[in-house]
Order: structure tokens, then sequence, then C-alpha cells
């Protein structure tokens, strides 16, 4: 795989095991809210075993004969593909539902629509909804495993694992590293789960943003707080943007995209503020040219956003592995 230099490792981990060897005991994956350090570890083994060259080779087909069900009551292009991806290369069946065009809009209730889905007995539920708290209701009425691909402005856990992923694959451990989250943190899932992720794993949090786009608690995160952005740079190791989320703004939150991208936008300028090798991210999708210099974006000494979608389809393969093996009954006790 170009680009990415920090070197793969044996863990040792069988596919298709993971309940069995692991400290791996959920039904679910909701969010990264009480994911303890070494279960967070366990994923990003998995996954790190999941990437790169095969020589050919097939991904071994743990998940044959299974049931992967993607429902996105939300729009979605990448998540979307990375999970259907992700399935389809461990050998299960997927189908994708786009919830949103269909019988919600003929005023279906979300759990009518989680019991329709449970009778067809899929093994796997991925779900994205526009409601935060909507897939952990749904995960209480179905009988199988749920995986949470993004609700309204609360979690987004298999984007903050990839991001933990490729921070490690490029940095080594995250204990040693400071990380600047920059943006529209009000709205953002995945600034949630990444500031969970990174606070377990010792990481350096600072959060970038102007006082609209920040929570009223921000202080109950336990990150550093920045409103000048060249400050919240200052000496950082890893940058990550986050996306102006304008659909989900009920007013005015910024004066306009042009003196948001003066004062937060990540340009050369105030990139020099953070280490001289720091890393630049984004989930996706980027709005150039309002929150990131569109050459900085493709910068290929400096930014990884293609390596994050790259990884990301190793960590929905851990993942579906792990909440299916556990479903297996490989031995732990399901605890969510
Ligand atoms: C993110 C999301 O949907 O929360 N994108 C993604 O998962 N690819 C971030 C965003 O929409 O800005």
């Amino acid at each position: 795989m170009s680009g990415l230099s920090f070197p793969a490792r044996d863990h040792g981990l069988r596919s298709g095991t993971g309940g069995a060897r692991a400290p791996w005991r959920r039904r679910h994956i909701l969010g990264m809210d009480g994911v303890s350090r070494e279960e967070i570890e366990h994923v990003l083994d998995l996954a790190e075993s999941h990437i790169g060259d095969r020589n050919g080779e097939r991904w071994p087909e743990v998940l044959g004969g299974r049931t992967l069900m993607n429902v996105f009551f939300e729009n979605s292009t990448r998540t979307r593909t990375s999970f259907e991806l992700a399935g389809k290369r461990l050998g299960a069946d997927v189908i994708n539902m786009a919830v949103g065009t269909s019988a919600i809009k003929k005023g279906e209730t979300l759990l009518d629509t989680a019991m329709t889905l449970n009778a067809m007995r899929p093994d796997v539920l991925v779900v994205r909804h526009n409601e935060s708290g909507a897939v952990q209701l749904l995960s209480e009425k179905v009988d199988c495993a749920v995986i949470n691909a993004g609700d309204g402005s609360h979690e987004h856990p298999t984007q903050a694992l990839l991001d933990a992923l490729t921070i490690r694959r490029r940095r080594g451990p995250l204990d040693q590293l400071v990380v600047a989250i920059c943006g529209d943190i009000l709205h953002s899932r995945v600034a949630r789960s990444n500031i969970f992720l990174l606070n377990t794993m010792g990481a350096e949090v600072r959060l970038v943003a102007p006082k609209t786009l920040l929570p009223p608690d921000v202080e109950r995160f336990g990150a550093a707080v920045h409103h000048d952005m060249r400050n919240g740079l200052r000496d950082v190791d890893i940058i990550m943007m986050l996306r102006l989320q304008l659909e989900r703004m009920q007013g005015s939150f910024v004066p306009s995209t042009r003196e948001y991208f003066q004062f937060y936008g990540l340009d050369r300028d105030k990139l020099l503020h953070a280490r001289p090798d720091a890393l630049i991210m984004h989930p996706g999708p980027m709005n150039r040219g309002v929150e990131i210099a569109s050459e900085l974006a493709d910068d290929i000494n400096r930014s990884v956003i293609r390596e994050q979608v790259e990884v990301g389809v190793a960590v929905r393969m851990a993942c579906l592995e792990l909440v299916t093996g556990g479903l297996a009954g490989t031995g732990g006790t399901v605890v969510e």
C-alpha cells in the first residue's frame, strides 16, 4: 500500500475468532464512549491484519452465509460503500437499503422499519440516521448486531477507529501525540467519537473552533479549547479538519464561508504553527476552500485523507468480524 510506512505487525490474530481471543464482548458497536483501550487496540490490531498486499489472495470468507444490511436513513456514499466492500470482502451477502427514499417517506416509524428488517433475519445491521440516539433505539428492538454508521451529531465510531489506525500506522502509539480537532465540533459526530477514543488512548486533544461551533458543555470533553487557530495548532502532531455541516445548521453560525476560511480554514500559513511533520486528516466530504485549502488536501507529503478511506475498509471488516464472532458464541458474554 503506497504511503503507509508504519510497519504492519504480526498480532497473532486468527480471522473470525475476534470474540475467542479477545477482550471483545459487545454485541453492537454504537459509540466510542465507554469503550476501553484494550478493546480499541483489539479492533485496530485485527484491522491491521486486513490491510495491505495480499499477493492476489482473497480475504478469508469469515462472513460467508451471513447477511449484512446497510440501512441508511441519511445519504452517504463513502461510509455505505466502505461497509459494503468490507462485508463483500469477507464473503457476506450485502443488501443496501436507502430508507430515506422508501417506506419512511410513506410515514413508517423507525420502530416499524426495525421490526420489518428484523423479520428478514439479518446478522448485522449497519445503520445511519439523522437523529442522535436513533441507532441505539433500533439496536434495542432487533435480534442481530448493530453498527452505528453515524447518528445525528452524536457518534460515528468506525470513523474514529479508522482515524486512530491511520494515525497509529504513521506515527505509532497515540499516547505520545497531540491532536487538534478543528472546525464544526458542535454538529460533528466524528469529533465526539474521536474525542472519546483519543482521550481513552491517552492522546492530548485540542479543540479549535469559534464559540458558535462548540457545544455549550464543551468542558466535559476534557480537551483544551482554542478559538485562535494558530495557537491551537502550535506544535501539534495531527490536524483533524471537520466539514462545516451546513445541513445541520438552523440559523447563522458563521458570518460567511469566506470569513470562516480566513480564521478557521487550514492554509499554508496556519499550518506553519504545527509540527513540521504534522499530518492533515479529514473524514470527508470536504468543502475545499471553506475548511481546508485545496492544495493542502492534495499535498501527498502532509495529507493522509486518502489513506483514511483505504484503512476504513479494513476497520469495518474488523468490526463486522467482531460483532458476528461475538454472536456466534465464541466465549464472551455479550454486554450491550
Ligand atoms: C462524516 C459524517 O457523515 O459524519 N462523513 C463520513 O462519515 N464520511 C463527516 C461529515 O459528514 O462531515
